[in-house]
């Protein structure tokens, strides 16, 4: 079976995780957690870094740090991960869902403004599959109307809007280093800002909260959200190779897209000419009037040997969220289309050349 994802762990974060081990620092004192945050943040070009456990609760950090609360409603595109929409209900807050753009799947600054109420405080952009969302016209709603920015950059790390690293644009943003991720620590997140005080409060939220200068003594709640010295060892490490991983999925991206072009049935993505893509999946569409569903085509591949998933659902169809809020279902167009017809192909940083040619292959056989 050809995995849709097979990770890849440098040499280097091998001896960095070793020298962890040997020297005894596991938890989340440790020189690594600091090399990472700093690194990381160097890399983006953003002033501060704190490291979380995974990018679910960097996502619930950045609510928390940015103070969004009890009855706030939080913008978010109708196409992501749960973890997004969670992030709002943990801190009691309302996800307020708006469908997204048909090129890319991401937020669709067009249909913002609508969705903003007296009780918004945050839009939250999401880099869908390593492609960065249109910034310019979000970041201009969002200064017209006092809102907070949140971008979730889990998927997207190096990926570049206008020349510039996405994950430096919103008031404070949020990484995964989940084993499927261009950068991994196994499990991980990182939240990245440039204001000091929105920094401050995410250090001192993620670590149970201590008062300033009397350790276990608390006036507000906290969490514990940190990272070991052992995932930030792993992620000091792949950080080192990020250049030569984003080359690796480029040059994927374009071998699909080569062996993929004559294919009828299928949409290959497109890359907006603001952005610079890091395709951190591969992920195409199947053309609607295809004499096949997606699931279909799923199913086909994975008896041939080919793993693949589906796009995430729209997140108004999630029972969760519809037990506590009403959606609009015909609000969401775009989403349910893509969501429907969505998939993406092995597309791992240890994937080779000829599996990707086998993938290829394989799709040639069944169509
Ligand atoms: C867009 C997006 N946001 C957030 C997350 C959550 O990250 P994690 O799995 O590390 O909690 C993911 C998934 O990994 C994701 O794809």
């Amino acid at each position: 079976m050809i995995l849709v994802n097979e990770p890849l762990v440098s040499d280097e974060a091998k001896k960095y995780v070793n020298d962890a081990l040997d020297t005894g620092w596991i938890s989340s004192a440790g020189k690594y957690v600091d090399l990472f945050e700093k690194n990381f943040a160097q890399y983006l070009g953003v002033k501060y870094a704190t490291t979380t456990t995974n990018g679910t609760t960097a996502l619930h950090l950045a609510m928390e740090a940015l103070g969004i609360g009890k009855d706030d409603e939080v913008i978010i595109p109708d196409l992501t991960i749960i973890s997004c929409a969670y992030a709002a209900l943990y801190v009691g807050a309302k996800p307020v869902l708006v469908d997204v753009d048909p090129l890319t799947g991401n937020l669709d600054p067009q249909k913002i403004e609508h969705a903003i109420t007296p009780k918004t405080k945050a839009i939250m952009v999401v880099h869908l599959y390593g492609h960065p969302a249109d910034m310019d016209p979000i970041l201009e709603i969002a200064r017209r109307h006092h809102l907070f920015v949140i971008e979730d950059a889990a998927e997207a790390h190096g990926a570049e809007y206008k020349g510039k690293k996405v994950g430096s644009f919103g008031d404070i943003a949020c990484f995964s280093f989940y084993g499927n991720k261009i950068v991994t620590t196994g499990e991980g997140g990182m939240v990245v800002t440039n204001n000091e005080s929105i920094f401050k409060r995410a250090k001192v939220i993620k670590d149970l909260a201590h008062s300033e200068g009397k350790r276990f003594f608390h006036k507000h709640i906290g969490y514990n959200f940190r990272m070991t010295n052992l995932q930030a060892a792993l992620g000091v490490g792949n950080l080192e190779h990020i250049d030569e991983y984003i080359e690796k999925k480029l040059w994927m991206a374009n071998l699909y897209t080569e062996l993929l072009k004559d294919v009828v049935w299928i949409e290959i993505p497109q890359i907006q000419q603001y952005a610079k893509s890091v395709f951190w999946m591969f992920a195409i569409l199947i053309k609607s009037n295809a004499p096949f569903s997606r699931d279909e085509f799923m199913r086909v591949l994975k008896e041939k040997g080919v793993d693949t998933r589906s796009y995430f659902y729209s997140l108004h169809t999630q029972p969760v969220l519809r037990k506590r809020f009403t959606y609009d279902d015909s609000a969401f167009p775009v989403s349910d289309d893509l969501s429907a017809r969505g998939l993406y192909l092995p597309s791992g940083l240890a994937i080779t050349e000829a599996q990707v040619r086998e993938v290829g292959e394989k799709i040639h056989q069944m169509l």
